[in-house]
């Protein structure tokens, strides 16, 4: 299957990277908007804009699915796109479930872009499954900066880091969200002005695995196209055609 995965820039590739080694048998696409870095800065309706171009980009070279491997197109332009295209787009959001799932009984650091950390979809999501008020917000944009610049480990990295978190008692935390994939590249760095307690969580394999449900669930229509009224099914719709298929799969021993 061939499959499309792109980011504002050089943050998706910690994306791809996972994907080559969990589902190295598809065919790739890695889409950076370098032109565009950093989304996160920019505002809502820009970002809806590059990504509508984007989409389309992948469409035209024969994508069967896109992976939106930016936090930030996503809380921007995923549900846009969602209504606009019938392509299956896999979107990502900071792993906040994940941290309180595994360390929900401390606070909990999310680090995102601007855009991401004010967002509806953000707000949303703590709304969602912060029960305990444990979530806080930090947004971090200039480590896209550095990370484009293949600035990882320098003491501007580390002040930096030590200068936003400051606001924070560290002490009171155990995990912190990598909300932007860019900040996958800083871990070292972050490891050196956190305390040991802190765990990292990411929602890269999360995204991934939606990936995979999506795959397997078309891999079970094998060698079939499916037509309506002379138009070809793809994308979303056929999952709709899986969902009857599993349906008459239960109703096949009823007597
Ligand atoms: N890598 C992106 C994310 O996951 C955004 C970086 C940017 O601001 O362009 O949010």
């Amino acid at each position: 299957m061939k499959i499309g995965i792109f980011d504002s820039g050089i943050g998706g590739l910690s994306v791809l990277h996972q994907a080559l080694k969990i589902m190295p048998e598809h065919q790739y696409i890695y889409y950076a908007d370098e032109k565009n870095v950093p989304y996160g800065e920019k505002t809502k309706e820009q970002v809806i804009g590059y990504v509508d171009e984007i989409i389309q980009f992948m469409i035209d070279h024969g994508v069967e699915a896109i992976v939106i491997a930016c936090n930030t197109a996503t809380s921007a332009a995923v549900k846009i796109m969602r209504e606009k295209y019938t392509i299956p787009i896999i979107g990502m959001e900071p792993a906040v479930k994940k941290a309180i799932d595994l360390y929900g009984d401390y606070r909990v650091l999310v680090c995102a872009t601007p855009i991401t950390v004010n967002g509806k979809k953000m707000h949303d999501l703590v709304d969602r499954v912060d029960k305990k008020n444990l979530v806080d917000l930090v947004a971090l944009p200039q480590l896209v900066r550095f990370a484009e610049k293949q600035e990882f480990d320098s003491e501007a990295v580390k002040n930096y880091l030590k200068e936003e978190l400051s606001c924070f008692d560290l002490s009171q935390y155990h995990s912190l969200v990598l909300g932007c994939t860019h900040f996958n590249y800083f871990k070292d760095s972050f490891r050196a002005v956190l305390p040991l307690q802190i765990h990292f969580v990411d929602g890269n394999l999360g995204t991934l695995n939606h990936l995979k449900e999506y795959i397997n669930a078309n891999s079970l229509l094998p060698g079939v196209e499916y037509y309506y009224s002379g138009q070809k099914v793809e994308g979303k719709e056929l999952m709709r055609i899986q969902a009857y298929l599993d349906r008459l799969d239960r109703m096949i021993n009823i007597e």
